[in-house]
């Protein structure tokens, strides 16, 4: 029981690494584009940045399933590669079908396989929120020379919310509370930006 539960807890540990290393290169990447190109949260580019961190989730999560199917293999609880990749598959899905099952000797490695599959795709669901709410935040400024003087500059967009539309929402062209004519803007799209100059 001892040979299972650490041999399970080495490779829960390998997952986890395996797991996070993936998710923090694409994240490092994808932040970096972000950043370079101020890209607003509504774009579509942003969308393309989701659906590659998705993909590249989901190819560290076959990797893994693959390493526990090896393992498998290489202590002949299976014969074939077919069903080690199928009963590991369903092992780290947490599906569980049980038309395959592992020997009373190794089903506890198999246990620590689900553990990890658990955990690993909870992960997916905290990286993508990230994505979603903290990397909009991100503000990029750079130092240089405005009108004879050094200054920090920065710029940040102005998206319409729901409480914008009264002013600069439709019917385009009439007249607003304030005096002015309405934008026809709606909500999530851009607005403008203010641009911030601080002279040091
Ligand atoms: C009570 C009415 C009102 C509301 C609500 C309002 N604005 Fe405005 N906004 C104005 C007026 C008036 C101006 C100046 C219009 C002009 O100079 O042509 C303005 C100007 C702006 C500008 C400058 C660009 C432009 O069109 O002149 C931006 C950007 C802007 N508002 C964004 C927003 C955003 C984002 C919200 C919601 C968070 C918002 N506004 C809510 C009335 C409003």
């Amino acid at each position: 029981m001892l040979v299972q539960l650490s041999l399970g807890g080495a490779l829960v540990a390998l997952s986890i690494a395996m797991h996070v290393a993936v998710l923090d290169f694409v994240a490092q990447r994808v932040r970096a584009v972000v950043d370079r190109h101020a890209i607003p949260l509504h774009s579509r580019l942003r969308l393309t940045l989701v659906t590659i961190t998705v993909a590249a989730t989901f190819t560290s999560h076959v990797a893994q399933i693959w390493v526990w199917a090896l393992l498998y293999l290489a202590l002949g609880e299976f014969q074939g590669l077919e069903p080690a990749l199928y009963f590991s598959t369903v092992v780290f899905t947490t599906v569980g079908f049980g038309d395959i099952v592992a020997s009373p000797e190794w089903r506890l490695l198999a246990s620590c396989e689900a553990a990890a599959g658990m955990l690993l795709f909870g992960l997916v669901g905290a990286r993508l929120w990230f994505l979603q709410t903290v990397e909009q935040e991100s503000l990029q400024a750079e130092v240089n020379q405005t009108k004879g003087r050094t200054a920090h500059r920065t710029m940040v967009p102005e998206y319409y919310g729901a409480s914008c539309l009264s002013c600069h929402g439709s019917p385009q062209g009439e007249i607003d509370i304030t005096g002015y004519a309405k934008e026809g803007g709606h909500e999530g799209e851009l607005g403008g930006a203010i641009s911030i100059t601080l002279y040091r």
